[in-house]
């Protein structure tokens, strides 16, 4: 057994546990990667570990469910005000300072074959601002229509923590207030491989991946953030992704229903495109509490399951916009509730002898739709897709910078139509910049659309 002064419990564990061979390099070590492994080693919980592996093991079979009730788009005079009166209630808690806005961002945009934070990718379709400019614009834009500062809390990861600090830093925070920016890291876990052991990532680190976006309620709290945003009164947090770009921030209808309905957690529901469509799905479970089917767990009857209008059963799609009741936040993170981690299994570099190799392990991570269930109300708000989701996901094919930059053209064409505003046939590209119109609303009555192919409002 090795040894090191200080480190003897983390070590004897390290043994107990079975996972001796992260030591396999130990002999090559200096001494500040000793202390960097065995400090890493401190702050992992074997027991956890265990009970994480007997995840992989075992088959999980989901309670019994059923479609869950949502509140539809109005269609009648009666919906119409009931809308009417969620937007004044909403309007009213936004302009008392109890609404902050919170996007979570850990990931990477490697997916799109881009090195660096999601959040920088670019995709104005214009003004190639990118997916962080958008979103502050927007908020910078509320800010103003609301004549309140809008706290923002945005969770980022291990690996892309320093570059969002840099980047919002370099660009000024967008003239955002600084001091009501609340940049956060989420936590790591473990990843292990087949046999239940810890991967080595360098000769003297493990192998480590974010806790998945459920674990921003825990790291909302333990960062200090949620407590900085009970002091200031913040009631509600309106939560999104950071890709997806027509993502509607600060909305006074949601929020109002939110509010009348008393929710701890509020959510959108579009109806899905078609039966294979990558989001998940909203359900009530056999126990009466709602919640969501990630797609990948939804069975393939289910999937394709038609009702009497011939409408997909399980149409209700997530598009993971929520809002959070603080105080629910505060209650689960207090009282130790722990969100269930889901397993994956993905290929994951480790280090050996020769250098890096692909192996086959399973990655751990919690999904923040799984608080749904935690929830005695909750309040769910069918919403039009065009007007509000346009995820940037691939490269190119579906769910792509393409499609996301044509639905959001598509959007801002809308908004001047409604306003009877015509754009010229020879403009193929329009951008309109949150800070000319966050809402169609905000359109000025006439506008001289410029004749040219590519035109960008601001
Ligand atoms: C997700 C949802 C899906 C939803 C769809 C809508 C899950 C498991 N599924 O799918 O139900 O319909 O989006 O677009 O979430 N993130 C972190 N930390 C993490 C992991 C993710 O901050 O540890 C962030 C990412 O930066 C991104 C978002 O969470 O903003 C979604 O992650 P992603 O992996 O793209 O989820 P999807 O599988 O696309």
């Amino acid at each position: 057994m090795i040894s090191f002064e200080g480190y003897d419990a983390v070590i004897k564990k390290v043994y107990q546990s079975g996972n001796e061979h992260v030591f396999k390099f130990w002999d090559d070590l200096t001494i500040d990667e000793k202390k960097h492994l065995l400090q890493e080693l401190s702050l992992i919980n074997f027991d956890e570990i265990n009970e994480l592996y007997a995840l992989t093991k075992k088959h999980i079979i989901p309670m019994e469910f059923e479609p869950a009730p949502f509140t539809r788009l109005p269609q009648t005079l009666e919906e119409h005000k009931e809308f009417e009166y969620a937007k004044q209630v909403g309007i009213d808690t936004i302009k008392k300072g109890k609404v902050a806005a919170f996007v979570v961002a850990g990931g990477q945009g490697s997916r799109l074959g881009f090195d660096g934070p999601k959040g920088i990718f670019p995709i104005g379709p214009v003004s190639n601002k990118t997916l962080f400019q958008i979103h502050a614009e927007k908020i910078k834009a509320y800010e103003k229509k609301f004549g309140i500062d809008i706290p923002w809390c945005i969770m980022t990861s291990e690996s892309n923590h320093q570059a969002t600090v840099d980047y919002f830093e370099k660009h000024n925070f967008f003239t955002l207030n600084k001091d009501k920016v609340f940049i956060f890291k989420q936590n790591m876990i473990p990843s292990l491989d087949e046999q239940g052991k810890l991967i080595l990532e360098t000769p003297y680190s493990i192998f480590r991946n974010p806790d998945g976006h459920g674990g921003s309620l825990t790291a909302l709290y333990t960062s200090g953030t949620l407590n900085k945003l009970l002091t200031m009164g913040i009631e509600v947090l309106s939560y999104f992704q950071v890709d997806n770009p027509l993502v509607r921030i600060i909305d006074p209808v949601f929020i109002g229903f939110h509010v009348t309905h008393n929710a701890e957690v509020s959510s959108k529901a579009l109806q899905k495109a078609y039966p294979e469509e990558k989001i998940g799905v909203f359900v009530k479970f056999s126990n009466g509490r709602i919640g969501v089917v990630e797609y990948s767990d939804l069975p393939q009857e289910k999937q394709y399951e038609k009702d009497e209008q011939g409408n997909l059963r399980y149409g209700a799609g997530s598009i993971a916009i929520h809002l959070f009741n603080t105080h629910f936040i505060e209650k689960i993170a207090q009282g130790n509730i722990s969100l269930p981690f889901h397993v994956a299994k993905k290929s994951i570099p480790q280090y050996t002898n020769n250098g890096k190799h692909t192996i086959t392990g399973y990655k751990f991570e919690k999904f923040v739709f799984d608080a749904l269930p935690l929830t005695e109300h909750n309040f769910i708000l069918e919403t039009k897709r065009e007007e509000e989701f346009a995820p940037v996901k691939n490269k190119s094919g579906v769910d792509s910078v393409d499609t996301a930059q044509e639905l959001m053209i598509h959007l801002y064409k809308k908004w001047l139509l409604q306003k009877n505003i015509p754009v010229p046939k020879v403009v193929e590209k329009i951008e309109i910049s949150p800070l000319y119109a966050v809402e169609p609303d905000d359109l000025p009555d006439s506008i001289a659309i410029p004749l040219q192919k590519e035109v960008y409002l601001a």
